[in-house]
C-alpha cells in the first residue's frame, strides 16, 4: 500500500522521507497492518524513515490479541547491501524484526544482528515461499518505489491499495521506477472509499485467468 498524488509520485521533487497521506491514510494503513503477518520495507525507505509503522488503535490491538496474534505484524527488511544503521529506531521499536537479502549459494542464511529472523533472498518466489514456511503469509507492501516494481515486475502482488492524495508533485519519484518492465496485467477495482482531507483510498484485486493463483504479497504498502 502507497499513499501517492494525483500525479503518481510517492515522494516530493527532492526525495527524502515522505509522508504525503493525511490521517485518513493512516486509519487504513492501521487496518492493513492489523491484517499482516508481516510487512515488506525497501532498506532506503528505512533508512530515510529510520522507523516503520505500528498499529495505535486500542481496537486492532485487541483484534490481534484476541486471534492469539503478536500486537504488532513483524517487519521484514529488504536489503542487498545488509547496511542498516543500528542506531536507527527501528531497531528499538516494539516488534519482531526480519531480514530479506541475498546470500551466496551454499552459505548459511544470515542471522544480521538486530534481526529476530533472517531469510537468503535468491528468487521471489522461494523468498515469498521462506516467509510463509516461517508463518508469514500475509504480507503488506510498505514500499519504496524500487521494492514494489520488484514484485509487481514478478507479478507478485495479488492487491493495489492506493491512497490518492490531492497533490501535485512533479519530479522523478514515481511510484513505480523508471523502466521498470511490467506484465500485461489487468487489475479490478474493489474498493474506492472517501478519506476525507480529499484523500481517496482505491483498492485494487489481480484479475487472474480462472484457476492459475500465484503467491504473492497483500494490500500492497
Ligand atoms: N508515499 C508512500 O506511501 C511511501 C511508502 C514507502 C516509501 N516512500 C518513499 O519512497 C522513497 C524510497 O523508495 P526507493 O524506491 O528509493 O527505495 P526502496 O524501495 O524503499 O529501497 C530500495 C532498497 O531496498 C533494497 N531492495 C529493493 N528491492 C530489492 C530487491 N529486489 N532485492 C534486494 N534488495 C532490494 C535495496 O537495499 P540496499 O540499498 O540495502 O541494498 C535497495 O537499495 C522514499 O522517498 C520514501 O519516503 C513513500
Amino acid at each position: 500500500m502507497l499513499a501517492v498524488s494525483l500525479d503518481g509520485r510517492l515522494a516530493p521533487p527532492a526525495g527524502g522521507a515522505a509522508q504525503l497521506g493525511g490521517a485518513g491514510d493512516r486509519r487504513v494503513l492501521e487496518e492493513a497492518l492489523a491484517w499482516a503477518d508481516a510487512v515488506l520495507i525497501g532498506a532506503r525507505t528505512l533508512r530515510l524513515h529510520g522507523s516503520t509503522c505500528l498499529i495505535h488503535r486500542p481496537e486492532l490491538l485487541e483484534q490481534r490479541r484476541r486471534a492469539g496474534r503478536s500486537p504488532q505484524p513483524m517487519a521484514v527488511v529488504v536489503s542487498r547491501s545488509g547496511q542498516l544503521d543500528p542506531a536507527l529506531p527501528f531497531f528499538r521499536q516494539p516488534l519482531r524484526r526480519g531480514l530479506l537479502r541475498p546470500h551466496a549459494p551454499g552459505a548459511p542464511p544470515p542471522r544480521p544482528s538486530g534481526f529476530d529472523e533472517g531469510w537468503p533472498l535468491g528468487t521471489w518466489p522461494e523468498a515469498l515461499a521462506a516467509l510463509g514456511a516461517s508463518g508469514l503469509d500475509r504480507l503488506v507492501l510498505l514500499g519504496g518505489a524500487e521494492l514494489a516494481g520488484a514484485l509487481l515486475a514478478l507479478d507478485l502482488v495479488e492487491q493495489l491499495q492506493l491512497t490518492l492524495c490531492p497533490l501535485l508533485l512533479g519530479g522523478p519519484h514515481s511510484w513505480l521506477p523508471e523502466g521498470v518492465a511490467l506484465p500485461a496485467a489487468g487489475w479490478e477495482l474493489q474498493e474506492q472509499q472517501p478519506l476525507g482531507e480529499g484523500e481517496l483510498l482505491l483498492r485494487y484485486g489481480r484479475r487472474r485467468s480462472s484457476g492459475c493463483g500465484s503467491p504473492g504479497a497483500g494490500p500492497q504498502g
